[in-house]
């Protein structure tokens, strides 16, 4: 996509915040302030830096993506979708995955290898694209968001239990120590 206009970084929500366990909406007409919010998501997942960045992300529980394995070096990477579908997937996998809504936490994740993915570009045209490998995975992961479906549901429950309450206790202190300061 061209990006033109302004771009500004946006705070990236943190778990175990309300928001990324809803169901985004889909976004029915892509106007000026879809436009606007991709290119703030794309100015903040490079800010990161990281590779994909879901709308509910950023606070926004709208069906928005983006994905750019280059993280700004290649424009040709970048992939913004609204509204974006998995047609079709084969192949298993198992990797490592983190997430910018939980930091210092990595999961193995087992994704589909190679999906097609369907939806529409920021001008507002369908696309369908055929992914395969750390893609796949990255479109995997951003679409789950849109589903309220976090890295952290792939684990069995005692270990999701322990990871849960470490970031709790991690959000309690930085609360205490914001009302101290
Ligand atoms: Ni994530």
């Amino acid at each position: 996509m061209r990006v033109k206009g302004t771009m500004a970084i946006l705070p990236i929500v943190i778990y175990p915040h309300p928001l990324l366990r809803e169901q985004a909406l889909p976004v029915e007409t892509v106007d000026t302030t879809v436009q606007q919010l991709i290119r703030d998501m794309i100015e903040t997942v490079h800010a990161a830096p990281g590779i994909g960045l879901a709308a509910p992300q950023v606070g926004v529980a709208r069906q928005v993506i983006v994905v750019d394995l280059s993280v700004g070096e290649d424009p040709a990477a970048l992939h913004a979708l609204i509204n974006p579908e998995i047609l079709a997937a084969e192949g298993l996998a198992v990797e490592e995955e983190g997430c910018l809504s939980l930091p210092e936490v990595r999961v193995e994740v087992p994704r589909a290898t190679v999906v097609t993915v369907r939806g529409l570009t920021p001008e507002g045209e369908e696309v369908i694209l055929e992914a395969e490998g750390l893609l796949a995975r990255v479109f995997q992961h951003e679409i789950d968001h849109l589903h309220g479906r976090l890295i952290l549901d792939y684990l069995g429950k005692a270990q999701r239990d322990m990871i849960k309450q470490k970031l709790r206790k991690r959000q309690r202190e930085a609360m205490k120590q914001v009302a101290q300061s």
